[in-house]
């Protein structure tokens, strides 16, 4: 049977997998790494895995292969099934080499994407002093790679680690534009490589974060022979133009894109700290700033959903999705829908993490009593009747939130509220007073 004839199974990698599909694609592991592993029998390289829901991997064994796509829906590659493992919470691990379908065409700097092999056409690999760039790189780092690039005739070859996570506290492109300066101070034979190596997580600067410590080592060494690696922290001063493309790249925070989120039941007070707060912003004047409010919210971007448990989700995730794109682009995003679930607020967190933004949660924790109380809008008493199903608060859960700041409104005006919010992002830094 021709794949033709078959219903291919497709899948859309996270943004870790598809950066281990790059480095599988390019020959970017030494020793060589074919395709997606099973942890269980992999050594060194157990992080190297792909993981689908079971009915995609049920589709896949039964075809022979697993078409892999890009965010947008594009193949970018086919991996040819050798097996399959559990990896629990109804998803399967996939096993099996991978092919190239299309080349990976977007993303900053993807120029510099180059391979091993496309590198060794210009530069043989025991010429290269392959250097694992992590962060940006000070005067002391300048000399080190110098002078042992020197003493053993080598060319430095800077390879920028830009994948999934890394680097840490700096984007990807800010990485490759710092490192791109610092190989003109190195001179003529220095050049600037940029690899797709996601972060396993652990901490980059932590001995124990040996899947971390494996990939940037088995990378390097697909490059060169010899592999120079830096302190995990940099001692010393940057250059005047790299300290001022780490500035520009990370302004403090009260100049940073930043989500204030407020949690909260129905008449807590969320809509009215938000908007308190959003008219202090726009008073001072310096920052952009997003309203997202959970009843406004609901008129358009999720119109037409309801208060089921997936319908709340689906609101709070397009929420979050919106709030993070506009923290990517430095705003602020002010956001107060009920948002019940824990796991949607932490889901939430991740997303705005992911774009580069900062997260604050404002539980805006009026007790239930006192917001049925208030009843400003009549729904309580209609929930109390049963002419409202799943209603927060009387048919309805609102999981506790952790890891946030509380206010509650009983007895005490907004003034005094949004004292406290406003004391709360001064002392973390994102507001200045
Ligand atoms: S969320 O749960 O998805 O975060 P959201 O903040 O968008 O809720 O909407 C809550 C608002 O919808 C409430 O302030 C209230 O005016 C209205 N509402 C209507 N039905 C319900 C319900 N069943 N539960 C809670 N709020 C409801």
């Amino acid at each position: 049977m021709s794949k033709a004839d078959v219903l291919v199974p497709q899948w859309t990698p996270t943004g870790r997998e598809l950066d281990d599909l790059d480095l599988l694609i390019n020959g970017c592991f030494e020793p060589p790494l074919a395709g997606f592993v099973d942890p269980a029998d992999a050594g060194d390289a157990a992080s190297v895995t792909l993981v689908v829901s079971e009915e995609t991997a049920e589709v896949a064994a039964g075809v022979g292969f697993l078409e892999l796509l890009d965010p947008e829906g594009a193949p970018l590659a086919s991996v040819h099934l050798d097996g399959t493992w559990d990896a629990g919470a109804g998803l399967q691990g996939i096993v099996g080499s991978v092919e190239a379908l299309a080349p990976n065409q977007f993303g900053p700097f993807r120029r510099l994407h180059l391979s091993p092999a496309e590198v060794h056409r210009r530069q043989k690999r025991d010429s290269l002093l392959a250097v694992p760039v992590l962060r940006a790189l000070t005067h002391e780092d300048l000399d080190q790679i110098s002078s042992t690039a020197t003493a053993k005739g080598l060319s430095p070859l800077l390879l920028t680690y830009v994948g999934a996570g890394m680097p840490r506290g700096l984007s990807g492109p800010a990485l490759v534009r710092a490192t791109l300066h610092a190989a003109q101070t190195l001179g003529a034979s220095a050049e600037v490589v940029a690899v797709s190596v996601a972060d396993r997580g652990g901490g980059l600067d932590q001995a124990e974060s040996t899947a971390n410590d494996w990939l940037i080592d088995s990378v390097a060494s697909a490059y060169a022979d010899a592999v120079l690696r830096l302190p995990a922290e940099g001692f010393g001063q940057l250059p005047d133009e790299i300290a001022a493309i780490v500035a520009k790249d990370r302004p403090p925070r009260d100049r940073q894109g930043v989500v204030i989120f407020f949690t909260g039941l129905s008449g807590s007070g969320k809509s009215t700290l938000a908007r308190a707060l959003i008219d202090h912003l726009l008073e001072q004047g310096e920052r952009t700033v997003t309203s997202l409010d959970g009843d406004v919210v609901r008129h358009h971007l999720s119109k037409g959903l309801g208060f089921t448990r997936a319908d709340r989700e689906t609101n709070i995730l397009r929420i979050g999705f919106v709030a993070a794109e506009i923290s990517r682009h430095g705003g602020v995003a002010i956001c107060s829908p009920i948002a019940p679930f824990e796991s949607t607020r932490q889901q939430v967190r991740h997303m705005v993490a992911s774009a580069g933004g900062g997260f604050v949660l404002i539980h805006v924790a009026t007790p239930l009593d006192e917001c049925e109380r208030r009843d400003r809008k009549g729904l309580y008493a209609k929930a109390r009747r049963g002419e409202i199903p799943d209603f927060t608060g009387i048919s309805s859960p609102y999981e506790e939130p952790r890891r946030a700041l509380k206010v509650d409104t009983t007895d005490r005006d907004i003034a005094e509220c949004l004292h406290d919010v406003i004391g709360a992002l001064i002392t973390e830094g994102w507001m200045h007073a």
